[in-house]
């Protein structure tokens, strides 16, 4: 059921998004469905010859309208001129999708001052320059109603060790998230944010989970659910979010995780790990010291 498609396939009929890292991963999936339900679709990141291909291949698949725009999210004035582009090429744009990122494991004593600074760069100074350039815009046009998604993390809130750039950059993502949903609501804008738990990607598995570390850390292990998530519930969801379906959720972070981080910080979760005969014994200790 969840790998089946949730909403009506017009619910995003006239709507145009900008999706940035929509060439590849999660947002290639994301703008695939998108497609599907009726919206144009402009996907962005550094690589045109990437994008190119996978606007042709979603064309072709979904019979929507998916313009590639090559843009780094880094530099503002790119952001400006993708941003141009995609008003002539659609007259108006409805809704970004801030997908695009960067991430790598390390201990951060490794670091050198730019590699940090790349994956600050990328997410969450790329994410201000996305979401400042269309919000001004959105703001002098007077258009009534638009959806900014934050893709985040559920590390933005938790923090974790060997990806302390992307943790750093992600709770700056989600703060910003928060904060515009109320700032911006007067302007009809709607801020969300999506915290995806392991969902394989090419991007991510290459750089997270090098080598044999694939085999070493099961992602899925670590999931009470015993699973990694499919494209396609992250699909349902971010259409969701981004459709009018959701005209009432603003300031929001979703969790789609299988319970994965709870797990992790339940106090006393590693007891599943107690086999079950045990318990009998466990108990009847536990009940003898009452007597005493
Ligand atoms: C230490 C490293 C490094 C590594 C790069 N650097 N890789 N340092 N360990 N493994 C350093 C470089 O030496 C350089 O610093 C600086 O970082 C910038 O590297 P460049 O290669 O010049 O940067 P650039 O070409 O801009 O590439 C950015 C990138 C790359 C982030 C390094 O991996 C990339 O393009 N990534 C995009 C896609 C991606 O990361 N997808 C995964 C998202 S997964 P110096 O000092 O030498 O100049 C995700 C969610 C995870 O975000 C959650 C999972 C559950
Ligand atoms: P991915 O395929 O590597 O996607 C990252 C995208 O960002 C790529 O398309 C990349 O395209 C683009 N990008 C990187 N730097 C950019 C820049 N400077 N300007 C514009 N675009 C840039 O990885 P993914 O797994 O799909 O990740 C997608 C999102 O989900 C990210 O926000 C990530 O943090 C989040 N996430 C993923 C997981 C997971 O398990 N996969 C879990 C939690 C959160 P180019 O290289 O062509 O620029």
């Amino acid at each position: 059921m969840y790998t089946s498609k949730m909403l009506n396939t017009d619910a995003l009929k006239g709507t145009n998004i900008i999706v940035t890292g929509g060439g590849s991963g999660l947002g290639k999936s994301m703008s695939k469905y998108f497609l599907e339900l009726g919206a144009n679709v402009i996907i962005t990141s550094r690589n045109f010859e990437k994008l190119k291909a996978t606007a042709q291949e979603l064309e072709e698949e979904t019979n929507g309208k998916c313009l590639p725009v090559q843009c780094d999210v880094r530099h503002y004035e790119e952001v400006e001129k993708m941003l141009e582009i995609s008003i002539a090429e659609f007259g108006q744009i409805n809704a970004l999708l801030n997908n695009a990122a960067g991430n790598f494991i390390s201990p951060t004593e490794r670091l050198s001052a730019n590699a940090f600074d790349t994956i600050i760069d990328i997410v969450l100074k790329g994410t201000k320059n996305c979401t400042l350039a269309l919000g001004k815009h959105w703001i002098n046009t007077k258009q009534s109603k638009s959806v900014v998604l934050n893709i985040v993390t559920t590390y933005a809130w938790t923090g974790s060790g060997y990806v302390v750039p992307s943790a750093t950059a992600k709770a700056g993502v989600l703060a910003m998230t928060r904060s515009l949903a109320v700032e911006w609501a007067k302007y009809g804008m709607r801020f969300n944010a999506i915290a995806p738990g392991p969902f394989p990607t090419k991007g991510a598995w290459d750089r997270l989970l090098p080598g044999n570390l694939k085999d070493q850390f099961d992602m899925a292990k670590k999931v009470p659910l015993k699973r990694v998530g499919h494209h396609q519930e992250l699909a349902n969801l971010a259409a969701y979010l981004i459709s009018d379906y959701s005209a009432y959720i603003n300031g929001e972070v979703i969790t789609i995780d299988g319970g994965e981080w709870l797990k992790g910080a339940g106090e006393f979760n590693l007891l599943e790990n107690i086999p079950e005969e045990l318990w009998d014994s466990l108990e009847a200790q536990i009940r003898a010291k009452k007597r005493r």
